[in-house]
């Protein structure tokens, strides 16, 4: 979705800001730009419906033809990924005022933006593009006739904005730069080599250590010293937070693509997850660290893969604690009624996904407690939580979620029996084994990925044609044929649908015709050999994911070991890997783009 970042640095900004951008890319854009104020005090601005590199060779030719002075180190730039106003080169980023005095980027929506544009055009403002985003160039603009400064013009303009916005303002005449942020992800940051701001972290990574994330109402001046404010009053900053992000995670280390790279990185990230909760989990201090109410029931909230992790979460919570829980999409969480004494997980990778933020605004939590299982400490979702765990998958460039999915579903686990043994409902011995079985996981990834790369490659001719393909699993298999079905929609652009195996005789069962493609999780549950059988009679293509003598035999029963806690009450974690690797292997013999799937946006930031 959309990004931002911002500089102020000795040397030329261009460069820096066609870089930081292309670090945005992951995230999905559809047109990008730049303002870059000049030495001779005016700003020079570029955008492009088409990629960075666009943006980039725009920028040297202008660089090349002297404009108004040279380019100099201070500047701004945006992706931007259209929700209001058509993807235009007018309506991408930044969105200057009247005069060009004032550029601006910025995310979020402005949801009194057509009351404001109103009467800014009554005031004769002339406005160039369709989107809610230029108000704010013609606010500060309008403010700045007062003969006041830029933070003071940012800080009286958003305060006539209502909805979310992260915005950076450049203003040409005295060099300035202003970062203002509410209910949308801010950074700013200062090192040896300049000054930054940016939307995510992974933009600025390589040129800081440190950054502090800015709360809402927050307005910050970009000068030798930061100066925060919040409604025009000096206020503490926020601590500095350290990036997890490291300068060789950027790369691809030799893989075709960061979807392969990431499903790769599975087994290393769960063992050091693993390594580092093991410790807390059956002594109950992970739970009890998190300092929550005692709960009678728990609820998942999330959406997409975060969601998919939520359902694993909540059938542990379940299965090893007879645990009541329930899972909620969180798009529609404004309908949702939370029973007291609830115990409620709000999972999202980014911890930025609007939706999730919604939900949890809306829902009347009473006597329940929020905690929020992310992937980012200084996320808007960890600061509105009660609590917060991080899933510390480490950075995923890849939109897909692969790498999160498990982090996320082994933390939440590990709170459960946690929570579980710290209440009593399991006795400690009980959770030790399950903390073995956990052990044991980073093994049964590697398995998978192992099983799954021999055996689905040779698939893809016979099913990549096809024009929908069926997801199957029954009891904790069917939220992985969810999560399955999910994967191969997004990556190959094909129909996929996912059923409780039961079901299929219901309905689903009309699809089925010579050669289509049911892919059907086998985690043990003897009553699927009826529901393949009811498949392979009509000609289905039957693609088992299991343990041995399966198509694909991926899943840890063809290691040979019992699990001393019976972890698959829950799992089988593993049925995953194939489901990620029969998603990408089709992607790519489709011609896709497996890192940056069309339409899809690694931080969903819009309702
Ligand atoms: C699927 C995928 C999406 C996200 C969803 C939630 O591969 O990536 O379905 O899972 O948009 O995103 P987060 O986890 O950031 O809340």
């Amino acid at each position: 979705m959309c990004g931002i970042v911002a500089c102020r640095m000795p040397g030329a900004a261009a460069p820096f800001l066609v870089d930081a951008l292309r670090l945005l890319e992951y995230r999905g854009y559809d047109s990008a730009g730049v303002a870059i104020l000049t030495t001779t005090g005016t700003t020079v601005s570029s955008r492009t419906t088409h990629r960075v590199d666009t943006l980039e060779r725009q920028l040297d030719a202008l660089d090349q033809s002297g404009v108004d002075g040279a380019l100099s180190g201070t500047g701004i730039g945006h992706t931007r990924w259209a929700t209001h106003g058509a993807v235009t080169e007018a309506n991408a980023h930044p969105h200057r005022d009247c005069t060009g005095r004032v550029s601006i980027v910025h995310n979020g929506i402005i949801e009194n933006a057509v009351e404001l544009r109103a009467q800014l055009e009554a005031e004769r403002h002339v406005f160039a593009s369709d989107v809610d985003s230029e108000v704010v160039s013609h606010l500060i603009e309008h403010e700045l006739r007062s003969g006041c400064g830029l933070r003071d013009a940012v800080t009286a303009a958003t305060g006539r904005m209502r909805g979310s916005w992260a915005v950076v303002a450049l203003d040409a005449q005295s060099g300035a730069l202003v970062a203002a942020a509410h209910r949308s992800p801010l950074l700013v940051a200062r090192s040896e080599k300049g000054v930054f701001a940016a939307s995510d972290i992974n933009a600025i990574a390589q040129w800081v250590d440190l950054f502090q994330a800015m709360r809402d109402g927050d307005v910050v001046e970009l000068g030798e010293q930061f100066a925060w404010t919040r409604a025009g009053t000096g206020v503490t900053p926020p601590p500095f937070v350290s990036s997890i992000w490291s300068g060789t995670s950027h790369g691809l280390a030799g893989h075709a693509d960061f979807m392969g790279k990431e499903i790769e990185e599975q087994p290393e990230t769960a063992a050091r997850i693993i390594d580092e909760l093991a410790p807390r989990i059956a002594n109950g201090s992970l739970w009890s660290e998190l300092q929550l109410p005692p709960f009678e029931r728990v609820a998942v909230l999330g959406c997409g893969t975060s969601l998919n992790a939520g359902r694993v979460i909540a059938n542990a919570f379940g299965s090893l604690g007879d645990v009541p829980n329930s899972s909620l999409i969180a798009s529609e969480g404004q309908s949702a009624i939370v029973e007291p004494r609830t115990l409620v997980i709000a999972l999202s990778q980014s911890g930025e996904t609007a939706d999730v933020l919604r939900a949890i605004d809306d829902l009347d939590l009473g006597t329940s407690a929020l905690v929020a299982l992310t992937n980012s400490d200084h996320s808007t979702l960890a600061r509105r939580a009660d609590s917060m765990l991080n899933c510390n998958a480490g950075p995923e460039i890849g939109v897909a979620a692969t790498k999160t999915f498990v982090a996320q579903v082994i933390t939440g686990v590990a709170m459960a029996l946690s929570a579980l043994a710290a209440t009593r409902r399991i006795d400690r011995e009980y959770a030790r084994r399950q903390v073995d079985d956990l052990r044991r996981i980073p093994d049964l990834l590697a398995h998978a990925i192992a099983a799954s790369q021999k055996a689905i490659p040779p698939l893809i001719d016979e099913i990549r044609d096809a024009q929908g393909y069926l997801f199957l699993g029954r009891g904790s298999g069917v939220v992985y044929a969810a999560e399955g079905a999910l994967k191969l929609k997004e990556l190959s652009y094909r129909w996929a649908e996912h059923y409780p195996a039961g079901e299929l005789k219901h309905g689903p069962l009309a699809l089925v015709e010579a050669g289509t493609p049911v892919v059907v999780i086998d985690s043990g549950d003897r009553r699927i050999e009826s529901n393949i059988a009811e498949v392979s009679a009509r000609g289905g293509r039957v693609i088992r994911i299991g343990g041995a003598g399966s198509t694909i035999p991926a899943l840890g029963l063809s290691l040979g070991t019992p699990m001393p806690g019976g972890i698959d009450r829950w799992g089988p974690l593993e049925s995953v890997v194939p489901l990620q690797i029969l998603a990408r292997e089709l992607a790519l013999a489709l011609g896709r783009d497996v890192d940056k799937p069309r339409n899809l946006a690694k931080s969903v930031t819009v309702e």
